[in-house]
């Protein structure tokens, strides 16, 4: 087996330890491993229970070839080879990736009602890293907005947005500090992208430079660190649909309990398996994962430091049929 320092990957955007998620697979994540695979197969693979099964054989596989010259990136990317048509062929991604736009698009409009907020018609919508597009194109339509602008570093909107009348799409380019825009626009959609971006906060920055003052900004992250403590203090997030924090009655769930039970570098460990495969194994798209996970303070307190009033934070869990990983909704408010 390798040293631990094998799967050392740096620090992220918010200065916490992250690795490589192979590291998963070594003796000392043995109980981390178990969690996954228990809360994978509950919320992730729908009882199918073989599909993790092979995700661990393949892994390990691999890491038992490891040279001098193989990095664990070079693993990952192999691993990632193996499993892509395997884990692809049965469909259920597909439908699971569309699912969860539906999801976010319901826990979007009900923020909104929360906040009663309200738009019109002439308000223009931008998403950066639309992904898919499907989201925006809901709440567009839901909205009963007539346009919105569309931005991603890879064009793979599905075919029914491309042809969606009222929908542009602009490439977003290296260095990012750009739209090829003149717009200015009310509304902004950025879900589970700012994680993806080697530097979240200059793509942050360019979004906002093109959102006019008492712009409504939704930012769905997937954030790590939060604890039962912070939890109960945001017992609001119930109104939300889909999360999975609470029972009816309110309490917290049980598997919940558990991953909040973990250590900080577990969630860690955590939220980069997920992101990783649903990312890099799931899909096809070569998707970055810097893995810039942060606590949902340290959000807050960079949207904040950035001329955005937070209205509120809801609390999510895991609440999506593929990327199972602890989500937060922010809703801010440009100043
Ligand atoms: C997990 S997907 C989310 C897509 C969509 N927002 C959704 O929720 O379905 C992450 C997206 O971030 C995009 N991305 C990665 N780096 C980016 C960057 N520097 N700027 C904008 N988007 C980026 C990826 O191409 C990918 O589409």
């Amino acid at each position: 087996m390798q040293e631990y320092s094998f799967f050392d990957k740096g620090v992220n955007c918010f200065d916490y330890a992250k690795y490589s998620p192979l590291i998963l697979f070594t003796h000392k994540y043995q109980h981390l491993k178990e969690k996954i695979r228990r809360d994978a197969v509950k919320y992730l693979f729908a009882d199918k229970r073989h599909i993790f099964d092979e995700i661990e054989k393949v892994c390990i596989e691999e890491l038992a070839k490891v040279n001098q010259n193989r990095s664990s990136l070079d693993v990952e990317h192999e691993v990632e080879r193996k499993l892509h048509f395997s884990q692809n062929q049965n469909g259920f991604v597909h439908n699971r990736l569309s699912e969860r736009c539906y999801r976010i698009k319901d826990q979007i409009i009900a923020s909104i009602n929360d906040l009663t907020l309200t738009f019109s018609p002439t308000d223009k919508i931008l998403d950066v890293g639309a992904g898919s597009g499907l989201i925006t194109q809901l709440v567009k339509h839901e909205l009963e907005i007539n346009y919105a602008l569309l931005t991603d570093v890879v064009d793979y909107r599905y075919p029914e947005v491309r042809s969606s009348r009222g929908i542009d799409f602009k490439l977003f380019k290296q260095p990012f500090n750009k739209i090829e825009t003149d717009q200015k626009f009310q509304v902004a959609i950025t879900t589970n992208t700012l994680h993806h971006c080697d530097h979240p906060k200059e793509v942050f920055k360019t979004m906002a430079s093109y959102l006019e003052p008492g712009s409504i900004l939704f930012v769905i992250e997937s954030c790590i660190g939060i604890d039962k403590d912070y939890v109960k203090s945001n017992l609001h997030s119930t109104k939300i649909p889909c999360q999975t924090l609470y029972h009816e009655n309110g309490s917290i769930q049980s598997d919940q309990l558990e991953y909040l039970d973990l250590t900080n570098e577990e969630k860690m460990i955590y939220g980069i398996f997920f992101d990783w495969i649903y990312n890099r194994v799931f899909l096809n798209e070569n998707i970055n994962v810097p893995y810039n996970f942060g606590h949902p303070e340290d959000w807050n307190i960079y949207f904040e430091s950035s001329n955005f009033e937070v209205l509120k934070t809801y609390l999510m869990g895991f609440d999506q049929p593929a990327a199972l990983e602890f989500h937060t909704l922010h809703v801010l408010r440009k100043t």
